[in-house]
C-alpha cells in the first residue's frame, strides 16, 4: 500500500496538530473541514489521524463496515482506568456479548415504565426552585438525571451524594478529557495531584456502585431492573454469570453514560430556550394544550412533536457526545485514500450538525427544521447525536424519553431567564458541558387551563 494523504493543516514536527487540537477542538474541527474538505489528514504526535466530514464516510466506518475498526486506545487506555471495561469501551466478541445482555433493560416497554421516576423526580427538583432563585442548571441537571438513572437502572436513590458523585464525575471527565491530547503522560502511580485526584474521582464511584451491587445480592431480589438483569444474566454460550468486576463496570458505564449527556442536552435545551423566546412560545402552548395543567407522563409523548424538535434541535448545535473516534484495525480505503491500520478516525459530531452544505443557516437554533420527514430532507449521517451501526446509544429512547418529560415538566412551571453578565462556553472535553455553568433567573409561570383540555388522544 503506497502512502498517499489527504490534505490537511501544516503539521509541526514533533506534535503534529495535537497542540492546535488542545486548545481549540471544535473551532479547529470546522476551520479543517471548510479548508480541507470531506476528509482531512494531520498527526496528533506520530499517529495519523483522519478527520471525516462526509455522511457516507461516516456510515462506512460507523454502520457499514463496523468490523474494521475499535474505539480509539486513547480513550480507551484513559476511561477504562474510571469506568472499567464495559459496553462503552469493550470489543468484538465480548463486546456482543454484553450488549445483548444490557439490551432488554432499554426494550420500549420496559422504558415506558422509567416515565413515572422521570416525572416524579422533575416535579420534586421543582417543589425546591421558586421565583427569583438563580441557579446553574446545568448543575440541577446533573443531579436530576444521576437521580433518574440510579432509580430507574438500579433502583437506588443517590440523593445524599448526588453532589460528591457529581463532582467527582466532573473532576474524572476533566482529567481524561485533557490527558487525551497530552502528548506526555507520567506514570499512573506517580502522586501528582492530577493522578490523586483521578484515583479520588475513581473510588468515590467504586464505593458508590458497590454499594448499590452489595445491597442487591444481600437482598437476593429480583426487581426487574438493570442491575437484577446483570447479576441474573447467564451467558448462553459459556454458562455461568457476570463475575462482580463485570457487573460493577457495567454498571458504572451505565451510570456515567446514562446520566452525563441527557443532563448537558437539557441544560443547553433551557439556554437556548431562553433566548429565543418564540420558540419558548410555541413550546408553552403545546404543552398547555396537551397537559392542560397537569404534569406529563409516557402516554403524552407521541403528543408532543414540538417539544421533540425544540431537543432534537438543541442537540444539532450542542450535541452531547459531541466527537466519536475510531482505530482503524486493518488497512483500508476512504474516500480514495489508503489508510493504514493503527490510524485514527475522528468523526465530529458538532461539524456535521453545523455544516452548511445540510443545514440552513446551521448556527441559527430553529426547530422547525425538525418537523416531520426531515430524515428524507437531510443526509443520514449528517444528523447522528446517538452515533450508529452496531455500536448506537444502547440508551438513545431511554435520553429522549427522558428529555422530553424533564423538559416538558420544568418548562410547565418555570420561565428562566439567563442571568446577565456570564460568558457561556461550551467545553468539548469527553462530553460538550458548559466550562461554567449556565445561571438562570426563575419565575414561576401563570397556569393556564386550556378550555378545550387534551388537544392529542
Ligand atoms: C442525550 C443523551 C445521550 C447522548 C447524546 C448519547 C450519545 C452516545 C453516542 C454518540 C454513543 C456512541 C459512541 C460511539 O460510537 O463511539 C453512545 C454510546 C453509548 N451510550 Fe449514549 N448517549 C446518551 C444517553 C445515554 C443513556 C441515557 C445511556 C444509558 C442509560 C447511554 C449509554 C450508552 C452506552 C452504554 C453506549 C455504548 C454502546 C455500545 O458501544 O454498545 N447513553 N451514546
Amino acid at each position: 500500500m503506497k502512502n498517499r494523504y489527504p490534505p490537511g493543516p501544516k503539521q509541526f514536527l514533533l506534535l503534529g496538530s495535537l497542540r492546535q487540537f488542545a486548545n481549540h477542538r471544535l473551532e479547529f474541527m470546522i476551520a479543517n473541514r471548510d479548508q480541507f474538505g470531506d476528509i482531512v489528514h494531520f498527526r496528533f504526535g506520530p499517529r495519523h489521524i483522519y478527520q471525516i466530514n462526509d455522511p457516507e464516510m461516516i456510515q462506512y466506518v460507523l454502520a457499514k463496515h463496523p468490523e474494521q475498526f475499535h474505539k480509539s486506545p486513547a480513550l480507551k487506555r484513559n476511561t477504562r482506568q474510571v469506568i472499567g471495561q464495559g459496553l462503552l469501551t469493550s470489543e468484538d466478541e465480548f463486546h456482543k456479548r454484553q450488549r445483548r445482555l444490557v439490551q432488554p433493560a432499554f426494550y420500549h416497554k420496559r422504558i415506558a415504565a422509567y416515565g413515572d421516576v422521570m416525572v416524579d423526580y422533575s416535579a420534586q427538583m421543582l417543589e425546591g426552585w421558586h421565583t427569583d432563585d438563580q441557579l446553574d442548571v446545568a448543575h440541577e441537571m446533573m443531579k436530576l438525571t444521576m437521580r433518574i438513572v440510579a432509580k430507574t437502572l438500579f433502583d437506588a436513590d443517590v440523593s445524599g451524594d448526588a453532589d460528591s458523585i457529581g463532582e467527582a464525575i466532573t473532576m474524572g471527565i476533566e482529567t481524561v478529557g485533557r490527558r487525551i491530547t497530552q502528548p506526555i503522560h507520567l506514570p499512573d502511580w506517580l502522586p501528582t495531584p492530577q493522578n490523586r485526584e483521578r484515583k479520588q474521582a475513581a473510588a468515590l464511584l467504586e464505593q458508590t456502585i458497590t454499594r448499590m451491587i452489595d445491597e442487591r445480592r444481600a437482598s437476593g431480589e429480583d426487581k426487574g431492573d438493570l442491575l437484577s438483569m446483570l447479576l441474573m444474566a447467564v451467558d448462553e454460550e459459556q454458562g455461568g454469570g457476570m463475575s462482580n468486576k463485570q457487573v460493577r463496570d457495567e454498571a458504572m458505564t451505565l451510570f456515567i453514560a446514562g446520566h452525563e449527556t441527557t443532563a448537558n442536552a437539557l441544560a443547553w435545551t433551557l439556554y437556548l430556550l431562553a433566548q429565543h423566546p418564540e420558540v419558548e412560545t410555541r413550546l408553552v402552548e403545546e404543552l398547555q394544550s396537551v397537559l392542560d395543567g397537569r404534569l406529563p407522563a409516557f402516554a403524552d409523548l407521541l403528543c408532543l412533536p414540538y417539544t421533540e424538535m425544540v431537543i432534537k434541535e438543541s442537540m444539532r448545535l450542542y450535541p452531547p457526545a459531541w466527537v466519536t473516534t475510531r482505530e482503524v484495525i486493518e488497512d483500508i480505503e476512504l474516500g480514495s485514500y489508503p489508510i493504514r491500520k493503527g490510524s485514527i478516525i475522528i468523526m465530529s459530531i458538532y461539524t456535521m450538525h453545523r455544516d452548511p452544505r445540510y443545514w440552513n443557516e446551521p448556527d441559527q437554533f430553529r426547530p422547525e427544521r425538525f418537523a416531520s420527514g426531515w430524515e428524507d430532507r437531510v443526509p443520514k449521517y449528517a444528523y447522528f447525536p446517538f452515533g450508529g451501526g452496531p455500536r448506537v446509544c444502547v440508551g438513545n429512547q431511554f435520553a429522549m424519553m427522558e428529555a422530553k418529560l424533564v423538559l416538558a415538566t420544568i418548562i410547565s412551571r418555570f420561565q428562566m431567564k439567563l442571568v446577565p453578565g456570564q460568558q457561556i462556553v461550551p467545553d468539548p472535553l469527553i462530553t460538550l458541558r458548559p466550562r461554567d455553568g449556565i445561571f438562570m433567573r426563575l419565575a414561576a409561570r401563570e397556569a393556564v387551563t386550556d378550555p378545550l383540555g387534551a388537544i392529542c388522544n
